[in-house]
């Protein structure tokens, strides 16, 4: 039995950080929830606090920028959360040769710099108190990490590793660690890049974000690091990583233009 539960999760302000944030108030979770919309930050605030009785503390910041993710790692250490949620993440649909530096940057700070320095600050606390949960969100892309979209598969692959790493490092420590991987989920992720929905995807690849937040949360017992929302998603990494269809699979993709928005 958790004594006192608090969780922070970033890029709460939508989609799937805000099923999270959703999933874990009714729960009786006190949250602070971090992104860059205040007022979208303000109003899920204001309908949790509404709906159930628990704390809820918006905290404004932008984690491609190396002070935000200081203020919120500093957040941390002060005020320790029982529960860390390394959501915040967006795409680009940009061949790596043509964004520039600032845009790989950009991504770097949100996808690694954010995640490492917020597991940094929050682990220690955890340790000492000998319980703990932290949530990676990567991407099924993950383990596709080739033509089109490769700083987004290859920032969410580290944060697979990163996942795999802590959960061995940690696990005598009471502390439970998951790479989220999800595929299509129906989010604000894929607004930049309407070409992809329904009906130019098909509809069964496609998942909500509630359904996604459920799976995440029923496997954490289950202590599987590297949770794989829907059927379809585990075939695909099963082929992307199995020696004898891994090529064929990377060939195919390549033709196919989903696997740039994963
Ligand atoms: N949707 C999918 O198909 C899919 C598939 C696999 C993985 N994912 C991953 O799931 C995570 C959540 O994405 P989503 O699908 O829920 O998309 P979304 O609705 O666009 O949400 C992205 C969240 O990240 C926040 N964010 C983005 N850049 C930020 C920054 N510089 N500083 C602080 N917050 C920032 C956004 O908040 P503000 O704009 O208010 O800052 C927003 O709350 C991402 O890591 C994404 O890579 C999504």
């Amino acid at each position: 039995m958790v004594p006192h539960k608090k969780a922070l999760i970033t890029g709460a302000s939508s989609g799937i950080g805000e099923a999270f944030a959703d999933a874990l108030a009714k729960q009786g979770y006190a949250l602070v929830l971090v992104a860059r919309r205040k007022d979208r930050l303000k109003a899920l605030a204001d309908r949790l606090q509404r709906q159930h009785a628990v704390s809820i503390r918006p905290l404004v910041a932008d984690l491609s920028r190396l002070e935000d993710i200081e203020k919120i790692a500093h957040h941390l250490s002060d005020e320790p959360a029982d529960m860390l949620i390394n959501n915040a993440g967006f795409g680009t649909g940009e061949a790596f040769y043509v964004a520039g530096m600032a845009k790989h940057t950009e991504m770097t700070n949100v996808h690694i710099g954010a995640p490492t320095a917020l597991c940094r600050a929050t682990i220690p606390g955890m340790r000492a108190r000998g319980y703990g949960t932290i949530i990676n969100v990567a991407s099924i892309a993950a383990f596709l990490s080739e033509t089109g979209s490769v700083m987004y598969c290859a920032t969410k692959a580290y944060l697979v590793a990163l996942s795999r790493g802590l959960q061995h490092e940690l696990m005598d420590r009471g502390i439970r660690v998951q790479a989220l991987c999800p595929g299509l989920t129906v989010t604000e992720f894929h607004d930049s890049l309407q070409n992809i929905r329904p009906p130019h995807t098909p509809r069964f690849l496609w998942r909500s974000p509630e359904e996604v937040v459920a799976v995440s949360l029923a496997a954490l017992d289950r202590g599987k690091v590297v949770c794989i929302p829907g059927w379809e998603n585990r075939l695909a990494k099963w082929l992307a990583t199995n020696p004898l269809t891994s090529s064929f699979f990377a060939a195919a993709a390549k033709k196919s233009r989903l696997r740039r928005h994963l």
